[in-house]
């Protein structure tokens, strides 16, 4: 569904979160960025560094609300085709944000950790990413879960690779290979029982996934927002929440108090 929300009357004025359902894991494709720069005459970079920003905002709105894992699309492994100028403002933004945020990711007892092909981007911005793993290995709150360098066709691809060596080498059966073998070689692995977004969100206005954490969003409840991601407030991620706790999530079965059941 498209999000619309009208600045009079916001969800919220009507129901209030439920603090005990609250997404374990919320994954979000940040998107909007270059428009909400060119509604100002600015130039597209301008919207990278106002949607950094914003993803400061979220992500103490989400640690202060009880989400455990929050993963942000950052940079996709086909975002290298935009021009090289872009590319490098969008390599710099790491440096930029844990320069000026990693005091408050430790005041929020906040986790960051990376999916992707870190060994892709340019050696300046790995360095910064893992210094910020490490600095923050220790913290038992949040994790903010950067996908950078990031396609979760490649990320299958590989994770098939792996399950095939381990079958040529004898360590793996055919027959023992299940979903949770797939999910074990998958990137997210290392989010144990909560690789899965509970919630998916979109802003900027397309409906797509765009090569965003296919396997894991099996299950996942989406949201597509008009709203431009430098535009994204901690209230309209209060809303999404409370739109999440709205539907009625089935996993395929019947609703719990579903009178057809049999
Ligand atoms: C898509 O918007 C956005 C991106 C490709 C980059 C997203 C990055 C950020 C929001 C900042 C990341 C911050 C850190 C800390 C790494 P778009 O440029 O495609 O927007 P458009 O569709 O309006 O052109």
């Amino acid at each position: 569904m498209i999000f619309n929300r009208s600045k009079s009357e916001t969800l919220l004025d009507n129901a209030e979160l439920d603090m005990e359902r609250i997404p374990e894991h919320v994954a979000m494709i940040m998107d909007g960025n270059g428009r909400w720069a060119k509604k100002r005459n600015m130039p597209r970079v301008a919207g990278h560094q106002q949607g950094m920003e914003v993803v400061k905002t979220v992500a103490k709105a989400a640690a202060q609300r009880g989400v455990k894992v929050l993963t942000l699309y950052a940079f996709s492994t086909e975002n290298w085709k935009r021009p090289e100028d872009e590319v490098g403002f969008l390599m710099k933004l790491p440096g930029r944000f844990f320069d000026t945020f990693i005091p408050e990711i430790k005041a929020n007892n906040i986790r960051v950790e990376i999916i992707g092909e870190i060994d892709g981007v340019p050696a300046d911005t790995k360095r910064v990413v893992l210094n910020a793993v490490e600095q923050t290995a220790d913290n038992t709150g949040m994790i903010l879960n950067f996908a950078l360098n990031y396609g979760s066709r490649a990320e299958i691809v590989d994770g098939i690779k792996e399950m095939a060596l381990a079958v040529q080498q004898g360590e793996l059966a055919i027959d023992d290979i299940t979903e949770a073998t797939v999910s074990e070689h998958l990137m997210t692995a290392q989010l144990g029982a909560l690789a899965d977004p509970d919630l998916l969100i979109r802003t900027g206005g397309e409906q797509r996934l765009s090569n965003f954490l296919m396997w894991q969003s099996a299950y996942s409840e989406f949201i597509f927002m008009d709203t431009l991601w430098p535009d994204l407030t901690a209230d309209i991620f209060d809303e999404t929440l409370l739109t999440f706790q709205q539907r009625n999530r089935r996993f395929g079965g019947l609703a719990e108090n579903n009178s057809d059941k049999k």
